[in-house]
């Protein structure tokens, strides 16, 4: 059993069963405790509003991701997607196991993306997004064909979109 730690989500291998399961990366004690004792004053002042939300907004924001990836997969079927096959309200998702590219596939793939369309507002879409398309860790390949693993931002799915058909001739060598 493997577990890769992404920056909301964590995701467990299970070779056994041939899945991956992701879940919201839960903070680490370490993390609660620096959170919760970092200046005492301004805790104090601000109440403990900002703290809370420190601990508890990215949970919700990977709880979210989590539903959105599902969504969008179960909506569109999208052959470029890697699929989700279950989520539990986006507290947990279930994907077949992949192997994730290298993180210096991104440059290539995001190169390839680019080279895909002329169009203003996909290329604007490619470039607010640009840190996410360059981690060649959220792409794997299905037989020889770029496949995507990591697709729960808004920016990534109207990318998704606007491409279309053209993402199913992307080949990473
Ligand atoms: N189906 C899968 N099979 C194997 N590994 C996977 C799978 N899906 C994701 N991973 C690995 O887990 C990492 C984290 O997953 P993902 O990118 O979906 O979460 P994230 O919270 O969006 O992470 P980040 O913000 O760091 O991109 C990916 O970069 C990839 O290496
Ligand atoms: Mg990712």
């Amino acid at each position: 059993m493997h577990v890769t730690h992404g920056k909301l989500r964590s995701v467990i291998a299970l070779p056994m069963l041939g899945i991956a399961i992701k879940y919201p990366t839960l903070p680490s004690i370490g993390h609660i405790l620096a959170v919760l004792t970092e200046d005492i004053r301004v805790v104090l002042e601000t109440a403990f509003q900002r703290r809370t939300e420190n601990l508890v907004f990215p949970f919700t924001t990977a709880i979210f991701a989590n539903w959105h990836e599902y969504t969008f997969y179960k909506r569109t079927r999208n052959p470029f997607l890697h699929p989700t096959l279950f989520s539990l309200l986006g507290i947990i998702n279930v994907q077949p196991l992949a192997v994730p590219l290298s993180r210096d596939a991104g440059k290539h793939i995001y190169e390839a993306l680019w080279a895909l369309t002329t169009r203003d507002r996909t290329r604007k879409l490619l470039s607010l997004d640009v840190h996410h398309f360059f981690h060649g860790e959220n792409f794997c390949t299905d037989q020889g064909m770029l496949r995507i693993l990591d697709y729960s931002s808004k920016a990534t799915q109207l990318v998704i979109r606007d491409l279309g058909d053209r993402l199913l001739n992307v080949k990473i060598e």
